[in-house]
């Protein structure tokens, strides 16, 4: 049985939600979607995802929301995250967080899909625990076309180095292995050698005319100057809708893999 699985990057404030508001359910039926997850670290401007922003987001048919590090900068996220168990935050992001890193998903069909999200530990601000040791614990819990019909992981982390090597260590285990965090989408977009579809970073749903998303005269001001001399506003322009979208194997693998860029800066008219 034929299933696709869409996965959008980081929607990054108004504009991003506004896009996927506009778009998301008639993509959900053109592109007869099975799944959707979305990251929205930074649905709420620009920093964090507050509860109004993530109802409005599970309303749309998202399946299933990752956070990352800035999971917690809206306060009422962490009791809204024990209340709502389709948001999950990493794995790996302190023993004390509430909610949890990982999830077994139901489809319409009644199949089920994995969820986890991983931070990694270069170039972050706080030092994270190991992802990959963080990997193997969760993804011990998966057989892939068995206990689910997909597993995606979201490789939440700055550097591309580290994020292929998490993939690589995703291989053979998963469906989906998809960066995050960065928010530009890389041309990296491959099925692995034991059937993982693997992409460094899936880009953010958000205004690209930016600085990641952020309206761009403050962050060109601190850079020129080395000093904050404003707040970080994400930017207003029509959002692209940034993300893959992968076609799944009786065995749980992927079998095709696409990249989706619809609307906005960088549209490539979506499906290709
Ligand atoms: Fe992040
Ligand atoms: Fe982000």
């Amino acid at each position: 049985m034929r299933m696709n699985i869409l996965f959008l990057g980081d929607v990054m404030g108004r504009s991003g939600r506004d896009a996927l508001t506009k778009h998301l359910p008639a993509l959900r039926e053109q592109w007869t979607l099975d799944f959707i997850v979305v990251n929205a670290e930074n649905a709420t401007s620009g920093m964090g995802l507050n509860a109004e922003h993530a109802k409005q987001l599970l309303s749309l048919g998202v399946d299933c929301i990752t956070l990352g590090d800035h999971s917690f900068d809206q306060r009422e996220m962490v009791n809204y995250i024990e209340q709502e168990p389709r948001i999950i935050r990493p794995i790996n992001f302190a023993k004390s967080a509430p909610g949890r890193g990982f999830g077994f998903f139901p489809t319409s069909s009644g199949k089920k899909v994995f969820v986890a999200q991983v931070l990694g530990q270069v170039f972050m601000k706080k030092n994270f625990s190991d992802p990959f040791s963080a990997l193997d614990s969760v993804l011990s819990g998966v057989n892939l076309g068995n206990n689910c019909a997909a597993a995606v992981v979201d490789l939440h982390a700055e550097a591309t180095s580290e994020k292929m090597a998490l993939g690589h260590w995703c291989d053979g285990r998963v469906t989906l292995a998809v960066g995050t965090h960065t928010h530009v989408p890389t041309a990296d977009l491959q099925l692995l050698d034991k059937g993982t579809a693997y992409q460094s970073d899936a880009g953010m749903c958000g205004d690209y005319n930016s600085v990641i998303g952020m309206d761009k005269l403050e962050p060109i001001s601190r850079f020129v100057t080395g000093m904050n001399k404003g707040r970080f506003i994400p930017a207003s322009g029509i959002a692209t809708l940034c993300g893959v979208i992968v076609e799944i194997n009786n065995s749980g693998f992927a079998k095709k893999v696409s990249t989706v860029r619809f609307g906005g800066k960088l549209d490539q008219s979506s499906l290709q």
